[in-house]
């Protein structure tokens, strides 16, 4: 029996969590898995009647449970920072949800934005570091409201953190096992071995160290070779020489360590903005810290069709995991049957996924796929042809 903590959250979370929730149900019934809910009233409402975000005891509680599924935090009568901080950001850092799954992926039928790219163009997985970085906390103000104010926000970066997100999102590229063949040119190679029996070479590219690919083809200019699957590192290595450097190392190391056959590709973080628009098909799996990725996830979110579809998990593999839609609360349509649920029901197959539920999790997003492919006009709050409740029913006659 999974046990499955409900926290709907603010504005629209309600009403997108009730179609996720009704998709759960449905494909439960047809997969023949059980399980049960808990609904929380944490979020803006609640605080503003008792002062009390997260009461004592919340984190121990919901440690009971085997997933949590979150609707949306952000209250227009509360502060900015305080639910964000309060709720959201203190259930990733207590929970030590440390990674931030994102995938970023077309489905039929959905608009995307960048001229002639389709769904086989965009399909690829962000693995944002949750815990650390400039959301740390860290730092301070003094001298507030003087010409002489002086404010810090300390990027924290240890090598633990950066690491176990390195480690994730390896695993994470092994799994999918999208082969691929990838081009070096000959002034990045320090060396490249004799090929094996099987054809196999080793191949040192200066910067980051050794890597293992099939030879495809060698010539003056470089060299092609088959790989396992493609991790790109996204950071800034270029000015933040001590956070990103150490990152940039941990990458290196774990790579040619454990993942020797995984192509370990670089781009820095404003070039990584520039490729999900002019080359989104380069990319399988991406690592990240946690500002970037989540600037970089907003951008991904809208080439794969906008927040009415993207959805994220914040995730302790080891532990209490919290699945959500990553759009706002989008108070201005809350009540009026008119959000798109989709990315909420796609939270819902995640957490399928992250609880052994496979199977229910695949199912779920093919419908969603059925949907966008042969029902919905647009993915946009109120253009969808559909209000949000019907989507939720067009996705369970959808589930097979
Ligand atoms: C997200 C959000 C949060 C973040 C905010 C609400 C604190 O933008 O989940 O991407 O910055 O992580
Ligand atoms: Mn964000």
């Amino acid at each position: 029996m999974h046990r499955i903590a409900v926290i709907p959250g603010d504005g629209t979370g309600p009403e997108v969590v009730a179609e996720g929730l009704k998709v759960l149900e449905a494909v439960a019934a047809r997969k023949g898995f059980e399980y049960e809910t808990e609904m929380f009233d944490f979020g803006g409402d609640r605080y503003l009647k008792t002062g009390e975000i997260l009461p004592d005891g919340a984190v121990e509680e919901l440690k009971t449970f085997d997933a949590i599924y979150l609707g949306a935090v952000g209250h227009p009568d509360v502060a900015p920072g305080i639910l964000e901080k309060g709720l959201l950001l203190r259930l990733r850092f207590d929970l030590d949800q440390y990674i931030n799954l994102r995938p970023v992926r077309l489905y039929p039928g959905v608009d995307c934005p960048l001229k002639n790219k389709g769904p086989e163009d965009i399909d690829f997985v962000v693995v944002r570091e949750n815990t650390e970085g400039l959301y740390s906390g860290m730092g301070g103000v003094q001298y507030k409201g003087t010409p002489n104010e002086v404010a810090t926000q300390v990027m924290c970066s240890t090598r633990f953190g950066a690491e176990r997100a390195i480690r994730y999102a390896f695993e994470l590229t092994k799994k999918r096992g999208r082969k691929r063949t990838v081009t070096l040119a000959a002034r990045d190679l320090k060396d490249v071995s004799k090929a094996d029996a099987d054809g196999n070479v080793t191949f040192v590219h200066y910067e980051r160290g050794p890597m293992v690919g099939k030879l495809v083809e060698k010539s003056d200019r470089g060299i092609k070779v088959e790989v396992d699957g493609m991790l790109t590192l996204c950071a800034k290595t270029n000015v933040l020489t001590y956070a990103h450097g150490m990152w940039f190392r941990a990458f290196n190391e774990v790579g040619a360590k454990d993942y020797p056959g995984i192509f370990r590709d670089y781009a820095h973080v404003d070039a990584t903005c520039m490729w999900f628009v002019k080359n989104p098909e380069w990319f399988d799996v991406i690592v990240v810290c946690n500002m970037f990725g989540d600037i970089i996830t907003d951008l991904g979110a809208m080439i794969q069709g906008g927040m009415g579809i993207a959805a994220g998990g914040n995730i302790n593999p080891e532990g209490l995991s919290m699945f959500e839609p990553i759009g706002g609360s989008a108070p201005k349509y809350t009540g009026q049957n008119v959000i798109n649920p989709l990315a909420a029901i796609c939270a819902v197959g995640m957490l399928l996924d992250e609880i052994g539920e496979a199977d229910a999790a695949r199912s779920v997003e093919n419908a969603v796929m059925d949907v966008t492919g042969t029902k919905l006009k647009s993915l946009a709050a109120g253009r969808m042809g559909y209000g949000t409740s019907q989507v939720g029913d067009l996705v369970v006659a959808a589930l097979k």
